[in-house]
């Protein structure tokens, strides 16, 4: 009896140390130890369950941890940045709540070790690292962030609109805010592999790739090798590019390459598209517009007015092809590095107390293997550079013009092989009425899902923990 009752005593005095625990803001120190168990905790959040594929929960956090970065303006006074805050009363946030709300639920059990901002940080290494499907990937990580107590943006724009500028929101926000380089910002746009748009959140709708809970380089793939055509609604004053050369104005959307099935519901944005072609010959026009590799013996070719931008296509090359995988992984993990340090000067690895050495990459994973690849190494490697490296794009040309677009692209979706030619040419948006647009396909169902309340209207999976 006695047993009985101190056993529930000392069960209530846990309980309420446990839950009575101090939060912190600023991470002090944290051993590898302490970060293996936070990340067994994240994989078990971002895992999502059994049967979870899609990536839903991985990829909003990854679009999370950059809307926190891209807080940061080098350009004014302010310190915001990666600090565990997003302004939610900012449009560009919209959705992100019930993330917010997953990953404080998460952080707490830790609250006392990490600062939130940290945790994060880890949060979307971990959701990059178990998505890629490669077992040592490794997004090299530090720790020391402050957690910010506000979080209100002065600027209604530091975050990218999608709908782009001749400008270009790419260098607008990740070069000339966040001090991030071209090549680097190219690397983080390849997140785009996971997860989707949503019309409840930003207007736009559907996914970038087919797997959408695989982080690898389909997107890449996808913007340099299939056609697409500008689809501008000017209800929404909103650009999106279908996939395939599409004959919208005949009843349908069935030259998509859906494989038989109808079109595909893959999109892309005027700042995907951006990455090959020359944004400045098609940011801000309504016409209908393919651009794409040449894909058949009818003419159908990329438009030339969509020009080939052969500066970031040169980067892009590098994650075509044969090593394309390994080299968008690589360049990611320096970006992703790059990308969660802006601003902060006092970072600091992961270490136990009683070493006076800093552990090498301390924010290894559990299923980081001590013989990982040195392409993986915290240390830069030449294809981190800002100017791409040869070995990323053995191939790429400087002097890239549309017609190597086709010969580059020998993987072509042969759905498209049959596209009538007149679909070639820029034809005025008002012989297509946007609203015999049909609507598009919905994500497929996860059968082994259970209902889920989440993210901006979309399922959404609860903890297994
Ligand atoms: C100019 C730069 C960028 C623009 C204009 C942009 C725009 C967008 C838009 C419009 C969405 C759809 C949101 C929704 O409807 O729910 C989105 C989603 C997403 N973004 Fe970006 N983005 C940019 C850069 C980035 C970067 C650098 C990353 C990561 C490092 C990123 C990661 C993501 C992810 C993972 C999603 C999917 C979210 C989900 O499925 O929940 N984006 N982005």
């Amino acid at each position: 009896m006695v047993k009985q009752s101190l056993c529930i005593l000392l069960t209530s005095v846990i309980v309420a140390l446990s839950n009575g625990q101090t939060c912190i803001t600023q991470t002090t120190t944290i051993t590898p130890a302490q970060v293996n168990t936070i990340y067994s905790s994240l994989d078990q959040t971002i895992t999502d369950g059994p049967g979870d594929t899609d990536g839903d929960v991985a990829a909003a956090i990854v679009r999370l941890a950059f809307h926190d970065a891209a807080g940061f303006n080098r350009n004014t006074a302010d310190t915001l940045g990666v600090d565990g805050c997003v302004d939610m009363t900012k449009g560009g946030n919209a959705g992100l709540q019930d993330t917010l709300d997953l990953l404080d639920t998460t952080w707490q059990p830790f609250c006392s070790i990490i600062s939130k901002a940290d945790f994060w940080v880890l949060a979307a290494k971990v959701a990059v690292e178990k998505t890629s499907q490669v077992q040592n990937y490794n997004l090299p990580i530090l720790f020391g962030r402050a957690s910010a107590s506000s979080c209100l943006v002065p600027e209604a724009n530091r975050l990218p609109s999608a709908e782009d500028s001749l400008a270009g929101e790419m260098n607008r926000v990740m070069v000339g805010q966040m001090g991030l380089t071209e090549a680097e910002s190219i690397a983080l746009l390849g997140a785009h592999t996971l997860g989707r748009t949503e019309t409840i959140n930003s207007g736009y709708e559907g996914p970038w790739v087919q797997n959408t809970g695989v982080f690898d380089n389909d997107y890449f793939r996808e913007i340099a090798q299939v056609p697409w055509t500008r689809d501008f609604d000017q209800a929404t004053a909103k650009t999106t590019w279908l996939r395939g050369a599409r004959m919208r104005r005949q009843g349908g959307m069935g030259m998509g390459g859906g494989g038989g099935g109808g079109p595909r519901p893959e999109i892309m944005l005027n700042v995907d598209m951006s990455l090959v072609y020359d944004r400045a010959n098609f940011i801000g026009g309504t016409n209908r517009v393919v651009c794409g590799p040449a894909v058949n013996q009818n003419g159908l070719v990329n438009n030339p007015a969509c020009g080939v931008d052969s500066g970031r296509f040169q980067v892009v090359q590098g994650f075509l092809g044969q090593n394309g995988n390994t080299n968008f992984h690589t360049a990611f993990a320096a970006a992703f590095k790059s990308m969660t340090e802006v601003g902060q000067t006092a970072l600091f690895a992961a270490a136990d107390p009683d070493t006076t050495t800093v552990v090498p990459d301390t924010t290894a994973s559990p299923i980081m293997s001590p013989t990982a690849s040195p392409t993986m190494s915290p240390t830069a490697s030449p294809t981190m550079s800002p100017t791409a490296s040869p070995t990323m794009s053995p191939t790429a040309s400087p002097t890239m013009s549309p017609t190597t677009v086709a010969s580059d692209t020998t993987t072509v979706d042969p759905d498209t092989t049959n596209v009538d030619p007149h679909t070639t040419t820029a034809e005025p948006e008002t012989d297509q009425p946007t609203t015999t647009r049909p609507a598009r396909p919905t994500r497929p169902a996860r059968p082994t899902q259970p209902p889920r309340g989440g993210k901006g209207g979309r399922p959404r999976g609860p903890r297994r923990n």
